[in-house]
């Protein structure tokens, strides 16, 4: 059956047996009254351990609340100054300000899309900051990560890092979940990892810091109705625990169909206006999105076209934080050489899911080729 449509993203896409799997699980910690906690979220935290190679892992609600509680943990708080890339998603901002921080945005590089350690340097020097929140967007990083992490160690800033879309990417070989000092996920449903509702986690090397954060996120309890310190409630749920627990035995084939998408493009629509990027040489990415960017001039009649065939797309992420209206209010200072603005409006986001068919590939391929004829 030839198709007509390909959506940007679709969570519709199970192994076999894995919505039965889910049910049945569910249907245990249903009768078991198993809702908030116990074993199934312990069997999570230690599989994505496992996975990572994180010392401690502790679920949280979200990945907003992930931030939160690491900035939380290493005493981030009023007055203090924390960088942050001027290309991310607003809960990377949100954040920082929930805390009583203060924001400043530091720009990406135009190629790699990430910040690099020059201009991560030139921000430290010029604001001092206590923190900074590196991220690393599109399940790629920063391929200057381990340069950065070192500078920041022995200039004395705390780096905390958003890894809420790289689960399982990897930079020089190593795991950026597991090798930073303190880092946060998202397991938001649309997530290379993703849970049945809202979820997410932090990873730590250290166990003091770990330990916070799980006190923070259950109401700074030091025994029931003690509180050691003034927290809020981020506990992960029962069911989505599990549903994260299940997915973890089949995360190694979703992330490798996705990076199988994201190389098809890449080989299938070379040499065109619409360049597909891929990750530098020492990321390893997840095929969380499939980038491409496109002279900003021709982006907008190019969607139109897409979106006459039916294909899906994104543009991840279509303004820089510090031209937010929210952020008027908030940011101390940016460092602005006009990339996150630049990528903001060039970027285009291919249909990119766990599972993704080569006939769907295909579909995409053929109308954007035809396109540029
Ligand atoms: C870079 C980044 N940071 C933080 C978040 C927030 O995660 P959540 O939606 O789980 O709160 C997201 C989610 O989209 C994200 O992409």
């Amino acid at each position: 059956m030839s198709i007509s449509n390909v959506p940007f993203i679709t969570l519709n896409r199970f192994e076999e047996g894995f919505k039965e799997k889910f049910l049945g699980g569910v249907e245990e910690l249903f009768n078991k009254t198993q809702f908030v906690g116990g074993p199934v979220v312990a069997e999570l935290e230690d599989k994505l351990k496992e996975k990572t190679g994180a010392k401690y892992v502790v679920g949280c609600a979200n990945g907003t609340d992930a931030i939160q509680l690491a900035l939380r943990a290493c005493d981030i708080e009023r007055g203090d100054k924390v960088l942050l890339p001027d290309m991310t998603f607003w809960a990377t901002f949100e954040s920082v300000v929930n805390v009583g921080a203060d924001p400043v945005t530091v720009d990406v590089n135009r190629d790699t899309l990430h910040w690099d350690l020059a201009t991560f340097k030139q921000a430290v020097e010029e604001f001092k900051p206590k923190a900074a929140l590196m991220v690393h967007l599109y399940g790629w990083a920063s391929p200057e990560t381990m340069a950065i992490r070192k500078y920041a160690d022995e200039n004395n800033v705390m780096l905390i890092e958003d890894g809420a879309q790289c689960f399982g990417t990897k930079v020089d070989g190593e795991s950026i979940l597991g090798s930073a000092k303190i880092a946060t996920t998202s397991f938001y449903p649309a997530k290379v990892l993703g849970a049945s509702g809202d979820a997410g986690a932090v990873f730590t090397q250290n166990e003091e810091l770990a330990h916070k954060v799980r006190v923070l996120g259950n109401h700074g309890r030091t025994t029931h109705y003690t509180h050691g310190l003034v927290g809020w409630n981020s506990r992960i749920g029962a069911y989505e625990s599990l549903f994260l627990s299940l997915s973890l035995d089949h995360i190694e084939s979703r992330l490798d169909s996705r990076i199988k998408a994201v190389n098809y493009y890449k080989e299938h629509l070379s040499g065109l206006p619409l360049e597909v990027q891929l990750s530098e040489d020492n990321v390893k990415e997840n095929g969380y999105c499939a980038v491409a960017m496109i002279d900003p001039g021709s982006r907008p009649a190019l969607i139109e076209s897409l979106k006459s065939a039916n294909i899906g797309h994104g543009t991840i992420y279509p303004g820089a934080m510090s031209l937010q209206e929210g952020a008027d209010k908030y940011l101390v200072g940016k460092i602005d050489n006009g990339n996150a603005d630049y990528i903001s409006k060039a970027i285009l986001n291919l249909p990119c899911f766990a599972y993704i068919t080569e006939e769907e590939l295909e579909y995409v391929v053929k109308h954007v080729r035809n396109y540029f004829k």
